[in-house]
């Protein structure tokens, strides 16, 4: 944590700009044209005023790169050339770690299992292999991609893993093995398997095909998600093909485990598949990535294109440049790859590669042909096509193309652009600005606080506030001498916060509140470290991590134009750090009084109904008291009590 500088971790996937002590570049995890993502050298934090995301780096790499908390430790020790001792571990050892950590171990041990069954038994050998060469991949391929056989019996990976100490739970968590009245079995057998992995190229699902094609039988059982696999965040082939990707400045998107494995065998090696799903928008985003072009290779006949047409919208959404090319009745990429040459399939996926939005306005123009009714329906179809494009300037080149292709006006089609634009612009609360659209990004200005009158929270968050930014500065504290009288002394706004509150023995509703307040009070009676804001960012509850980060990037200190406005606001607040301090203070204590007051408020009447006059003397007595208390704390805040 000490090594690791934000910048540098940071600067490796963003291009990174000074500005005044900060950082600022485009945010890696949402779309932007103006750069609201900052990075804080000397807190060694980042933070995205746009989508609100922010960490330490460690967080970064984690959130960025899909990896774990030891895979980001791992990757930034690297990065810095610092030696972690790793021991390797037994199978119970492994049951200790956390829950993550033991579905990978149960998955990289069933894809072992599988890959040994393929290469080393009889029957893997004359089923699996075979089955693997009948479909021309060579054995290099078949070890890259990690390739297995799972043998025809009810239990022998389950059996296998129980016999080398893996624990019941996480072997049905991991989905491998399946529980039913009291039985425990593998949930595939006699299929051969692919294993599906993730961006660090570790295992975390599979998918399994049947030999023989039997009607009864799924042509493929996949693995259900579970803590390490959510299917709509992953892409198979990807671990393989992002390098290619990023190279080709291209990504070739295809539906099948097959079709990926032939293409990539085949020198196409930029190629992911959305296992036949249907494609998110997170996995679009895991593309955009490494880039903003995609081929999408389809296989199926024209009427099923058209039904993914709206799905294909969510790519041009993400400001992607979208291409498909379709494929011969009856060839898909894998059957098309065996049967042609590589210089054919590289002229074919050259040139029959068609721009989406042309593609389909020339699809939806031979259904409409010389029909005047359909052609103004195709109209209202392209030009939402168009309308979710992102920029501008592709936005008004492709209404020039399509009023070509469709022989009409172009005018038309940008009238009925604008009219779909500014409803769209009603519907997300967009900014019209000099003719395009900028976006207000959402979190710029403060989440809005909830105020609930029975509530602390926001009284909770300003002190937590305050000792987090300022703890360590010294400020002036009034204190009574032995006789009495009022003396100055030397103390720190942490020393003020902590003595006072816990001397009127008041506590945080907020749980990561309190933990931070005592953390920090332990803290400085030790005397051993200064609590600092580094401590409680790299705090390892993630709550308390979480809200530090928060709460030391609050807006009028790291906003876009804290330079300005911003900068002057931060000095004022350091100068009228005492008055800020006190204030919070009591402004807690004065909502704690109106809770204590408001629950007496409910005593007096139940006392009431209850005609249970001993306690109503005394709670009258207390409601009296309370009421001076909150008086007297009022006065201090120089707020006048009109109740
Ligand atoms: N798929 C699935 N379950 C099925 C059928 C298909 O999960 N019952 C997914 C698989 O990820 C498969 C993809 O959809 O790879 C495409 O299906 P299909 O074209 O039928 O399979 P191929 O991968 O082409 O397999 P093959 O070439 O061996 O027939
Ligand atoms: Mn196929």
């Amino acid at each position: 944590m000490e090594t690791a500088r934000v910048e540098e971790v940071v600067g490796e996937f963003v291009n990174l700009r000074k500005r005044g002590v900060n950082m600022i570049g485009l945010c890696p995890f949402h779309n932007e044209k103006t750069p609201s993502f900052t990075v804080s050298p000397p807190k060694g934090i980042f933070k995205c005023f746009g989508c609100g995301k922010a960490g330490n780096a460690v967080n970064f790499v984690m959130e960025h790169e899909h990896y774990t908390y030891p895979e980001a430790l791992r990757y930034i020790a690297r990065k810095y050339n610092i030696e972690i001792e790793e021991e390797e571990q037994t199978p119970e050892q492994i049951q200790d770690l956390n829950e993550k950590e033991s579905l990978y171990a149960v998955s990289t041990f069933a894809q072992k299992f599988f890959t040994d069954q393929l290469f080393h038994t009889e029957e893997g050998k004359a089923i699996g292999l075979s089955y693997f060469k009948s479909r021309d991949l060579r054995e290099h391929t078949i070890e890259q991609f990690q390739l297995g056989y799972s043998p025809d019996s009810w239990d022998a990976f389950t059996r296998h893993a129980f016999d080398n100490g893996f624990k019941q739970d996480y072997l049905v968590k991991s989905g491998m093995c399946i529980e039913k009245n009291g039985k425990t079995f593998d949930r595939f057998n006699a299929r051969v398997i692919f294993p599906i992995h993730n961006l660090s190229g570790r295992v975390i699902g599979f998918g399994g095909r049947i030999l023989k094609s039997d009607e009864k039988k799924a042509k493929y059982i996949n693995s259900p998600e579970s803590d390490i696999y959510n299917k709509s965040q992953v892409l198979y082939g990807l671990y393989f093909a992002k390098n290619a990707i990023i190279k080709k400045d291209n990504c070739f998107l295809v539906e099948g485990y097959t079709d990926v494995i032939s293409l990539f065998q085949a020198g196409f090696e930029n190629v992911v598949a959305s296992s036949g799903t249907s494609l998110t928008t997170d996995q679009i985003r895991l593309i955009k990535r490494y880039t903003p072009n995609i081929t999408i290779l389809y296989d199926g006949d024209e009427a099923g294109l058209k039904a993914s047409f709206r799905g294909i919208d969510m790519i041009l959404e993400q400001g992607m440049n979208v291409k498909i090319v379709m494929f011969p009745q009856g060839e898909d990429p894998d059957s098309f790859v065996r049967s042609h040459r590589s210089m054919e399939v590289e002229e074919f996926l050259h040139s029959g590669a068609r721009d989406f939005i042309q593609f389909k306005t020339n699809i939806l123009l031979q259904d409409a042909k010389n029909d005047p009714v359909k052609k103004a329906g195709l109209i209202k179809e392209i030009v939402q096509s168009i309308s979710v494009i992102p920029d501008q300037i592709m936005r008004s080149v492709y209404v020039k193309e399509c009023s070509v292709m469709m022989e009409m006006a172009e005018q038309t089609l940008m009238n009925e652009l604008n009219k779909m634009l500014r409803k769209k612009l009603r519907q997300q609360n967009l900014q019209e600005f000099d003719g395009d659209f900028i976006e207000i990004p959402s979190t710029t200005v403060e989440k809005q606080v909830d105020i609930n009158l029975n509530d602390t929270e926001y009284q909770e968050r300003d002190v937590i506030r305050l000792l987090l930014n300022y703890g360590n500065d010294e400020i002036d504290a009034e204190q009574e001498d032995e006789n009495g009288a009022l003396i100055t002394i030397k103390t720190t706004v942490a020393g003020l916060i902590t003595n006072d509150l816990k001397h009127d023995e008041i506590t945080f509703s907020n749980s990561t509140y309190q933990k931070i307040f005592d953390d920090y009070a332990d803290l400085l009676e030790n005397e051993e470290i200064l609590p600092n804001e580094r401590y409680f960012i790299n705090h390892p509850n993630k709550k308390v991590s979480s809200t530090a980060i928060d709460l030391l990037t609050s807006p009028y200190e790291l906003s876009d134009n804290w330079e300005t406005v911003a900068r002057i606001e931060v000095l004022t607040e350091t100068r009228r750090l005492k008055a800020a301090v006190e204030s919070s203070i009591l402004s807690f204590k004065a909502k704690k009084i109106e809770q204590l007051i408001a629950g007496n408020q409910q005593k007096l009447k139940e006392a009431e109904q209850s005609e249970n006059y001993e306690i109503l003397s005394e709670i009258l007595k207390r409601q009296q008291e309370l009421k001076n208390i909150s008086k007297l704390i009022n006065n201090k805040l120089g707020r006048v009590i009109t109740r």
